[in-house]
């Protein structure tokens, strides 16, 4: 178990501090892609860029085998360039839910390397803080130096290294690399499954579960499973009232406002998690949505539903997740796959 959770905490640290902005996920696809190959029959790259790992059924005890898709995300938000001025502050508009609070210090990287820091103007009023206020400084003496080092178009992420806090992790982009590195745990303890599964890898949850659309549409699953962040709601007066714990297993979504998770997939996650002894809780979100919502809307629909990572400091540099959680996750993912449906 212990093996386990050192590569699965090896495999987040590659996966976080990797460069993935939604549109901009090659990197991160090529290091997913290069852990799946050895544990799948067939891995595909889609159209928009999803990584498509299939596993054929092998065995696997009871019940009829279906169509199972699994997803997580390889996008995280980020900073888009819309305009350098002749000083060479780069100016941005959001990829993704950025919060300009949270933005202001922050040191952002560039796919080329290039790294800045996030200044803003002056403010008279704490509520003026919106974007248009910020800017990013890379340290350029010039428009013209600016322009070289960064184009418009040029997309920026947070840039942070995963550290350890205790028993919890903290990290830019866990919103979903920790879901893509539990995914990749779940296929590498998987023995037998009566089911045909493919793990999905999806592209630009962020702006609008796009991925998820199209690979759903693709794969023409019987169920579908994705596997994301979800709030956390166990610091002081949390801005949302949930019921989410860190530390109290994962999360089985009952709602968010994509999706209202189908019962058959509720129950299959219950079920399972009663029956290996696996802690879990039940979470309703009160705001965003996941693969979950675009998946269930694929051709004529199919029963869809989130197995949750509960997640402090969502959309920040320090993303916060419990580390026996993603254990217990890849524990129910696992349990799950190998059992029936219902
Ligand atoms: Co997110
Ligand atoms: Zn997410």
């Amino acid at each position: 178990m212990s093996e386990g959770r050192s590569t699965l905490l090896e495999r987040l640290k590659r996966l976080t501090e990797a460069y993935g902005p939604s549109g901009r996920e090659e990197a991160v696809r090529a290091l997913i892609e290069e852990e799946v190959r050895p544990l799948a029959d067939e891995v595909r790259v889609d159209p928009l860029g999803n990584l498509i790992a299939r596993r054929a059924p092998r065995g696997g005890a009871g019940g009829p085998s279906r169509r199972v898709l699994v997803a997580a995300h390889m996008d995280e938000i980020g900073l888009i360039t819309t305009h350098i001025d002749d000083d060479g502050f780069v100016r941005c508009e959001a990829v993704g839910g950025q919060d300009p609070k949270v933005l202001v210090g922050q040191r952002v990287r560039f796919e080329n390397g290039v790294v800045g820091v996030i200044g803003t103007e002056k403010l008279e009023d704490a509520k003026d803080l919106k974007l248009a206020k910020l800017f990013i400084d890379i340290g350029a003496r010039s428009g013209a130096e600016a322009r070289e080092r960064v184009r418009i178009g040029d997309m920026a992420v947070f840039h942070r290294p995963l550290e350890q806090a205790g028993d919890r992790l903290i990290a830019k982009a866990m919103d979903d690399r920790s879901g893509c590195a539990v995914l990749i745990e779940a296929m590498s303890r998987l023995e037998s499954s009566p089911h045909e599964i493919f793990f999905v890898f999806t592209v630009q949850e962020e702006v609008g579960l796009r991925g998820a659309r199209t690979a759903a549409y693709g794969v023409e699953p019987d169920v579908a499973v994705a596997v994301d962040i979800t709030l956390a709601g166990d610091t002081p007066e949390p801005p949302h009232r949930m019921s989410v714990k860190l530390g109290q297993g994962p999360a089985i979504k009952i709602k968010d406002l994509s999706v209202i998770s189908h019962r058959l997939v509720r129950d299959w996650m219950t079920r399972t998690a009663e029956a290996h002894g696996i802690p879990h809780q039940y979470e309703v979100l009160p705001i965003g949505g996941t693969d979950a919502g675009a998946m269930q809307l694929a051709r004529s629909g199919v029963p869809s539903g989130v197995l949750s990572i509960p997640c402090r400091y969502a959309h920040t540099p320090a993303e916060m997740v419990d580390a026996g959680d993603l254990e217990n996750a890849v524990r129910l993912l696992v349990a799950m796959l190998e059992g029936p449906i219902g």
